[in-house]
């Protein structure tokens, strides 16, 4: 199948026609000239793979296959092996299914809590979302399957999903919402992106020149093809123009007249739509040749390997008197809901149907007792159900009760209206806890939510949403078999008022504003110096581990330079157990807004007790930059860097300081309105504006006299404020003279 040979033989109609699915799940045949039609489906913890009537909310049926941890519960893991994992048994299965794409990763940021897809996102932290998304990525793609990193870009949140505008600055969208995808193109080569339903300051996504081409191919040098979400198209030869290549679904009616009539009347190049086709035609070509006919897939292997990933995401958050792990010979009591019937995915497009998810008291059986304690699908508290759960917990050495967010809390299409997890559950823990000080709570759920008994608790296990065996890997975990080791992907803040989003979700009029900037999880808690419940990075372990040797291969660098930093990391405890070594860097002081600290790179260890691993990161540039809207690219300021290790961004154990020089000059023009202080920031400035304070023009505005040193501040911060036009109105400089030093300035 040569790709340049059909495009040219296809007739404008024809590859109008192509740039829309055939129906819900499949692209366009072109049976006169052999293209055959493919197969994508939904994932991305699963396969939902439906052969009967499609529909992208989760309603109809899919085939029985294995859910594995979402996203949220994937992301902390802070182990890419993890990720590996996962895309290799997921291209195995679509190979076997003949399915061509599987539509994920979901590499939207984690804004709010309330987002009720949040479940299918990593994490707050853009570098830590693109790095898990680029494993999961490159490692399906191994298998032949391409990858769908969606919703590109900024959907951060389903009210108004559709059609609502983020609206956010040029530093926001670079520094946060971006470099997932950045990581999945560049690390992952993702082979497609979905474009999101929304638009970004008013642009739709699907129309989004910036994005799809400025910014995705000519920046980002990618050939990967853009889909749809489904139907997120609104001008579908705006979009082609723009750089869009798939609509989703498509179906009968999508013929592609729009794209006809356009290149007829001469708003569509032809020469667009022909890279567009090309895209898709290429990707169905390497479909085909990557094809394995006869491929099988060993579920019941699959479901043992979701057992195992379940037990790498759980986050074990608080553990005081070491109350776990649970002992054989204590007498235990499960209580709730969800020790029975396990809430492990969340609703909507990513659904993943299953024969059965297993429950951690099935998998208990006898050594716990059991009480219901709540109605999940109520908030009211059930005095009958209360006092049995009351009961069963005074019988016991220790309760573990199961809580969580309701299923009808975390929805594709709706966000959540409060932080809160219902009052039952919330009576519940209180009463339960003061019957048995030896109180476990294990939660489930997508995102955060608050916790107004965890001084009441000595123990909380979170174990996310951990796909279809999170009952078991939870009890893996409970009793010591599994050593918990994830880590949190996102700050657990004590109000949803205290969120940096509060004020500015979900938005009015169709539009949400950003207005918090870069400040999003811990950048914002950390740089307010804000109490949080649990901050991003945290998790605990069995074990303990001691880092030392803090080694860097250099005290100084240029920004043109890579910066080796290795660290020794010991298991000084009694288990064996796995670090998330986590590598933050600060920036000591800058001139513009930075947060105290950003992920820059971590790695998950396993180590024996007493075992010592050396773990190296390489850091290049990024590591120290920010987003400049001044020359519009990553920017490193010269200065003094820290480089930080840790085991949660409050957590740092070790730190070594590092010098970094920038190489790029940043542009700088003076204008009548440039002010003495903004030149004295200026090298060149500095040093003009210096000479003429020395020699004449300024000194008598540097004299303070007997003036106090209110007056004194008062004058220096006047002058620095003084716009260099006012120097004519001050008789300092004629207007000839203002306009040569202007000229000089700007030479
Ligand atoms: C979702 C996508 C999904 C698509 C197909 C849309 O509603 O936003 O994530 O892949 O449906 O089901």
């Amino acid at each position: 199948m040569n790709v340049q040979e059909i495009m040219q033989q296809m007739t404008l109609e024809e590859k109008a026609a192509f740039c829309s699915g055939h129906d819900f799940w499949h692209t366009k045949a072109v049976e006169r000239l052999g293209v055959p039609s493919v197969m994508m489906c939904d994932g991305p913890h699963g396969l939902r793979k439906q052969e009967g009537e499609g529909d992208h909310l989760g309603i109809n049926k899919s085939i029985e296959t294995v859910c594995y941890p979402t996203a949220a519960a994937l992301a902390s893991s802070f182990d890419r092996d993890v990720m590996r994992k996962l895309g290799e048994a997921l291209g195995q299965e679509c190979q076997a299914e003949n399915v061509a794409m599987l539509l994920g990763p979901g590499l939207n940021i984690k804004r709010s809590p309330l987002c009720g897809r949040n479940f299918e996102y990593f994490s707050e932290d853009p570098y830590l979302a693109g790095e898990m998304g680029a494993a999961y990525v490159q490692a399906l793609q191994g298998h032949g399957i391409a990858a769908c990193a969606k919703h590109f870009a900024c959907n951060d949140q389903e009210t108004l999903r559709m059609s609502g505008s983020s609206n956010l600055d040029e530093r926001t969208l670079r520094e946060i919402y971006l470099p997932a995808f950045e990581a999945v193109v560049k690390k992952g080569k993702t082979r497609s992106l979905m474009c999101a339903y929304n638009a970004i300051n008013g642009t739709f996504c699907s129309e989004n020149k910036m994005l799809l081409t400025d910014i995705l191919r000519n920046e980002w040098k990618s050939d990967a093809f853009v889909v749809t979400d489904w139907g997120a198209i609104k001008d579908q030869a705006k979009g082609v123009a723009a750089g869009l290549d798939l609509e989703m679904p498509g179906g009968p009616n999508a013929t592609g007249e729009e794209i006809v009539e356009a290149v007829k009347t001469g708003t569509l190049d032809e020469s667009d739509l022909d890279k567009t086709v090309l895209r898709l035609l290429q990707f169905v070509k390497d479909s085909v040749e990557q094809r394995r006919p006869g491929a099988t897939i060993d579920r019941d292997a699959c479901r043992k390997l979701a057992r195992k990933l379940a037990g790498e995401c759980a986050v074990l958050m608080k553990n005081e008197g070491s109350l776990l792990p649970l002992k054989e010979n204590q007498k235990v009591a499960f209580i709730g809901e969800f020790a029975d019937k396990p809430r492990y995915q969340g609703a909507g497009s990513s659904h993943i149907n299953v024969p059965h998810a297993v429950s951690a008291l099935e998998t208990a059986g006898n050594a716990v007792i059991y009480a219901r304690g709540y109605d999940a699908h109520s908030d009211v508290t059930d005095e009958a159900m209360l006092k049995e759960a009351v009961e069963t917990a005074k019988k016991a050495d220790v309760a573990v009760i199961f809580a969580g967010l309701p299923d009808a809390f975390e929805t594709e299409g709706a966000d959540r209206d409060h932080m809160r997890l219902p009052d039952n559950q919330n009576e519940l823990i209180k009463a339960v806890s003061q019957a048995n000080p030896h109180t476990v709570v294990v939660l489930h759920g997508g995102s955060p939510v608050e916790l107004p008994w965890l001084h009441d608790v000595p123990a909380v296990l979170c174990a996310y949403l951990g796909g279809e065996q999170v009952g078991a890997a939870t009890v893996d975990l409970l009793y010591g078999k599994v050593n918990p080791s994830g880590h949190l992907a996102e700050t657990w803040p004590i109000r949803l008022q205290d969120n940096p989003s509060y004020l500015n979700f979900p938005g009015e009029e169709g539009v949400v504003t950003y207005a918090e900037g870069i400040f999003v999880g811990y950048r914002y808690y950390d740089k307010k110096e804000m109490p949080v419940n649990f901050c991003f990075g945290h998790g605990l372990s069995y074990t303990q581990f001691e880092y030392a040797n803090l080694k860097l291969d250099k005290d100084s660098l240029t920004d043109q330079d890579t910066l080796t930093v290795s660290v020794d990391v010991k298991n000084i405890g009694s288990v064996a157990g796995k670090a998330a070594v986590q590598l933050y860097v600060r920036d000591v002081e800058s001139a513009v807004r930075r947060p105290v600290r950003e992920l820059r790179a971590f790695e998950k260890i396993a180590l024996q007790p007493g075992e010592i691993k050396t773990v190296m990161f390489t850091l290049d540039k990024r590591a120290f930059a920010y987003w400049e809207p001044k020359c519009h690219d990553f920017f490193v300021e010269s200065g003094e860097y820290v480089i930080e290790i840790g085991e949660s961004c409050r957590d740092i154990r070790i730190t070594q300081p590092v010098q970094v020089e920038g190489t790029i000059e940043l542009p700088f023009t003076v204008t009548v309105n440039t002010t003495i202080g903004q030149l004295l920031k200026h090298p060149k400035g500095k040093e003009i504006i210096g000479n003429m304070m020395r020699s004449s023009a300024l000194s008598h505005v540097d004299q303070t006299d007997s003036m106090g040193e209110g007056s004194e501040r008062m004058m220096q911060g006047m002058m620095m404020g003084i716009q260099l036009g006012a120097l004519v109105s001050y008789g300092r400089l004629t207007r000839k003279q203002l306009k040569d030093l202007i000229a000089t300035l700007n030479a």
